[in-house]
């Protein structure tokens, strides 16, 4: 990106404003439809009054209290309401400030069950091809994102990656029927031949997000897989950053799948992008030997906890049960998908619509039949996508899906509160950019 005066890279960007529910606003007076909640974050749309208020009032009473220090009113009433959303699975929860914490928090907490429990070889993180986990040097080790790995090579944990769940690209020579269980007896195999006293942990996106283009995994996936890890004693993590905190109709995206994680890690949705804000959330299985040996867990930082950040994800997490917007999110957005399906279907390039509530992936191919993807050279995703913004429109384009290079997905990931209206101008705005991106290739395809 050019870096222009500041040296910072930001001129080209329009300068944000103002936002009011679904709807953000430029300094030059453009309006922008919020299709994908920014990065899958923003669960009760822009500048909801009461979140506001909220963050206002426990910034006016204070705005931090040091953990090591202080509890708080409204970090004690968020880790009780989100024990209470995820139907008292978990008994312990450590906040962080992004996705990337939650999950090497999860990643060490892993560790430090193991050392508990005196087993030091277990130190092997197994985890899937396409598949994002974030920025931080152990996320970034568990993650199949090549563009995003590239740079730091050399340094990374030396994880070990299984074949993503994806029912419209199948393994070769794999049906549907088989998928699960050729995925199970994979992970099986890997855990044995890398030999179980050696791995910590699996880790995995319950639903892919940008490393996928929403990839929900098919049914039985989880509790497979879950399976082949106890057999070995083997630590399951979910990791609902993206797919979490509601945005799939239920708060945890695994209760579709009627399966608990040893460890979960949430952040997008959580606090709704008002104020950064995560957690992984520990079973007591996985607390009971750490408490026992060492107290506490070692991990987090300085910021853990926030109070002002708490006190907006109480709010985000009191607007979502008071408003019911899991229903909404629930009846929606299968409604939406249908709509992008139909409304899609005229394109011959639009080869996959998929997801789950408000948490929806189009994938984009050259050819229908064989599934085979543009070139990484026409950037058909991010053509779309600048379409779409410079018609107001904010969707999240990806590319990679396929081969780590190739693949065009678009994800649409609304904020939970969006009107039928706003749905429908999400459509109408999608198509009208497809369709004018597939127009004009240049001659590449
Ligand atoms: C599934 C998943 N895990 C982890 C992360 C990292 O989160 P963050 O960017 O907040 O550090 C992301 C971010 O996109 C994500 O989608």
């Amino acid at each position: 990106m050019n870096s222009g005066g500041s040296g910072f890279g930001i001129e080209e960007l329009p300068r944000i404003v103002r936002g009011r529910g679904s709807y953000l606003f430029d300094a030059a007076g453009k309006r922008y439809l919020d299709g994908s909640g920014g990065p899958a974050v923003f669960s009760v749309g822009h500048g909801h009054p009461e979140v506001n208020s909220a963050i206002k009032q426990q910034l006016d009473e204070i705005a931090y209290g040091y953990r090591y220090v202080f509890t708080s009113s409204s970090l004690e009433q968020l880790t009780k309401t989100i024990h209470r959303l995820c139907g008292g699975v978990f008994q312990d929860l450590v906040y962080t400030g992004s996705g990337s914490e939650a999950v090497e928090g999860a990643m060490k907490i892993a560790l430090q069950h193991f050392a508990a429990r005196g087993l030091m070889s277990k130190r092997r993180f197994i985890a899937r091809k396409r598949s994002w986990h974030g920025n931080t040097l152990g996320a970034l080790s568990i993650s199949d994102f090549l563009q995003r790995r590239r740079a730091f090579e050399g340094s990374l944990l030396d994880a070990t990656f299984v074949s993503a769940a994806n029912a419209y690209r199948l393994p070769d020579g794999v049906s549907r029927v088989d998928l699960v269980k050729h995925l199970a007896d994979e992970l099986e195999r890997t855990i044995v031949s890398l030999g179980p006293q050696t791995v910590a942990a699996f880790v995995f996106e319950p639903i892919v997000g940008a490393a996928g283009g929403v990839v929900p995994a098919p049914a039985g996936y989880a509790a497979a897989m879950q399976a082949v890890c106890r057999r070995h004693d083997v630590l399951f993590i979910a990791d609902e950053v993206m797919c979490g905190s509601g945005r799939t109709g239920t708060w945890r995206a695994l209760e579709h799948d009627a399966v608990v994680p040893d460890l979960m890690c949430i952040a997008k949705g959580l606090a709704g992008g008002y104020i950064p804000l995560g957690a992984t959330l520990v079973t007591a299985q996985v607390a009971a030997p750490i408490r026992a040996e060492h107290g506490a867990f070692m991990t987090g930082h300085t910021f853990t906890g926030h109070t002002a950040a708490c006190a907006a994800g109480l709010a985000v997490q009191h607007i979502l049960e008071r408003d019911r917007l899991l229903e909404r999110v629930r009846a929606a957005g299968a409604a939406l998908q249908e709509t992008l399906r139909g409304a899609l279907s005229a394109f011959d390039e639009v080869g996959d619509v998929r997801g789950r509530g408000f948490f929806i992936g189009i994938e984009l191919v050259r050819d229908r039949h064989t599934k085979a993807p543009f070139s990484a050279q026409r950037a058909l995703s991010f053509d779309i996508g600048a379409r779409a913004f410079a018609d107001g429109l904010i969707c999240y384009p990806c590319s990679g899906n396929v081969d780590g290079v190739s693949g065009d997905t678009i994800i649409i990931a609304p904020p939970y509160n969006a009107s039928d209206g706003e749905l429908e101008e999400i459509v109408v705005k999608l198509a009208r950019a497809i369709d004018a991106a597939l127009s004009n290739h240049g001659g590449i395809s």
